[in-house]
């Protein structure tokens, strides 16, 4: 049987191996399990040694009312102090990696690269020297979101002279940190630092420039990771033999119906989502119907040239194939049907351009764990944390499909929860049935899938939620946040008590069941 199911994987999959034809529930051999959490949600110390001022620092400091309950990451998890108690739980775990990213301004306390902080490569260099000893690999996102102030004082990401500016920060990364550091992700999440950081103005720094302003720093950003890549491959890929990849984040998009214009809609929202960035790397440009969409509605709309922005030839061939592999962030699924009304005339927008309705299914709460199927999952209202597990096949079948079968890694996938119990079965539920769907895609369908890394480590700083839960925000006319003390966004395995001046950890039952998933290669139905 063994034999049999060895040829059989071999087939669908040649890059696992003949010893993973134990069980279809059991890991691939070479598979990594790792865990996740970003600079500014956890490290706090905002001001300490040298750091300078970052978009999150300014914009909490400045207008803390967009943050709910005014909360902001000046002390967090506070894990500049607490590293060393994160990698003991790193080791609890048993984790193969741990992604985390480095504050640029922590480095680099103006953005430029004529005053490296010495504290801050001595705080970097003091993680990765821990991880070293219990055997952990560091996998670190260069950009989490947290562009130093002076650099959003020259424009932002919609400036183009960030391409130079971020380049010379990855350059001095790899050279300080490349011998420890084999896995780097140059961007998390890019369409959220656009869309929502420039174009609806949600998140830092809060800029709202729809539809132009969004596809200007989509723009720069595909340019400065090429450069950071083709730096490593130049100057580093030699000696320090490690992997440069960048993170997406996209939900799967199912059509609403079987029609035509609802399968396309479908289809679009994929390529807005996850081809605006990673067309133009493994194909050397943006999706074509992105091309000519916005092309047409901005002509229509008195524009001289398309606002989005194009890449010369130069450019293109310089941009494809800059990755080593592609990080994804899924959360959940939606459907989708085509929006005439959004896809009229208008006033720019990314949403316009696009020209879908998108919404959620409640009723898709099932998986192939049934025990959990029917759990109340609260508010019905839009959450991060719908259970769509099979989304997860579907969209990385996809992938592999339109995106020349590229080495993929499961960069974060999570769940929030209401109450921030320390009994969190949901979140058991909810990552059982999304490791089960990636062993799916791995042995059904033949996705070069590596890793798998759960968001987060242990609660932390939600962002424009702050330490509560995204849909329970509401804004007042003025622009604030309604306080509502009931409801947390929590994604951690850690639970982090913050009324605590020690932020004191304690163990949930997902990191007990996620230490017996990694130990035991395995999920048992
Ligand atoms: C996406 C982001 O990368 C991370 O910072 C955030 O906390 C989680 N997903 C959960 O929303």
């Amino acid at each position: 049987r063994k034999l049999v199911r060895g040829v059989y994987i071999k087939f669908v999959n040649p890059w696992l191996r003949f010893s993973d034809a134990v069980s279809n529930r059991t890991f691939p051999t070479n598979f990594k399990f790792g865990i996740a959490t970003a600079a500014y949600q956890i490290e706090g110390a905002w001001n300490e040694s040298d750091k300078g001022p970052n978009i999150w620092d300014h914009l909490t400091h400045t207008n803390p009312r967009i943050i709910k309950n005014q909360q902001n990451g000046d002390i967090a998890c506070n894990s500049y102090h607490k590293y060393k108690e994160d990698v003991d739980l790193l080791k609890n775990l048993g984790v193969d990696f741990y992604r985390l990213s480095i504050s640029w301004s922590r480095l680099l306390p103006t953005g430029y690269t004529n005053k490296i902080s010495e504290s801050g490569v001595k705080y970097y260099k003091d993680v990765l020297g821990e991880l070293r000893k219990i055997g952990v690999e560091p996998m670190v996102t260069l950009y989490h979101w947290d562009l130093p102030q002076p650099l959003q004082e020259i424009g932002g990401w919609p400036n183009e002279e960030l391409v130079d500016i971020f380049a010379d920060y990855a350059d001095t990364a790899f050279r300080l940190f490349g011998d420890d550091v084999k896995y780097w992700l140059t961007f998390n999440e890019v369409r959220q630092i656009c869309h929502e950081g420039y174009g609806l103005g949600e998140k830092a720094p809060a800029i709202k420039s729809p539809g132009d302003g969004e596809y200007k720093c989509g723009h720069t950003i595909i340019k400065a990771h090429a450069k950071a890549y083709n730096i490593y491959q130049d100057r580093y890929r030699e000696k320090q033999q490690g992997k440069v990849g960048i993170v997406i984040d996209t939900d799967w998009y199912e059509p609403a119906t079987n029609i035509a214009e609802d399968r396309d809609a479908a289809e679009r929202t994929l390529q807005f989502r996850w081809g605006w960035f990673v067309h133009p790397l493994v194909h050397g440009n943006y999706p074509k119907i992105m091309i000519e969409r916005i092309a047409v509605r901005s002509k229509n709309e008195g524009f001289e040239k398309s606002r989005l922005p194009a890449f010369t030839d130069e450019e293109v061939k310089y941009i494809k194939g800059t990755y080593d592999f592609l990080g994804l962030n899924q959360y959940s699924s939606s459907l989708v049907r085509h929006n005439k009304e959004e896809a009229a005339i208008g006033s720019p927008s990314y949403y316009k351009d696009l020209g879908t309705t998108i919404f959620r299914d409640p009723s898709w709460q099932k998986g192939r764990f049934r025990v959990a199927l029917f759990y109340n999952l609260g508010h019905g209202a839009p959450s991060t944390s719908l259970v769509v597990p099979w989304g997860l096949q579907k969209l990385l079948k996809w992938i592999k499909k339109n995106y020349k079968d590229p080495e993929l890694l499961i960069t974060e996938n999570g769940y929030s929860d209401c109450d921030g119990s320390l009994n969190d079965d949901k979140r058991i539920f909810y990552i059982r049935e999304y490791l089960s769907s990636a062993l799916d895609a791995i042995y059904e369908d033949g996705v070069k899938l590596t890793g798998y890394t759960v968001w987060s480590l242990m609660d932390n700083f939600e962002w424009f939620s702050g330490y509560t839960r995204a849909h329970d925000v509401t804004r007042d006319e003025a622009g604030g946040t309604t306080s509502d003390e009931t409801h947390q966004e929590k994604f951690g395995l850690y639970y982090v008590n913050f009324s605590s001046p020690e932020r004191t950890r304690i163990p949930k039952d997902s990191a007990v069941f996620y230490r017996d998933v990694i130990k035991n290669r395995s999920l048992v139905e």
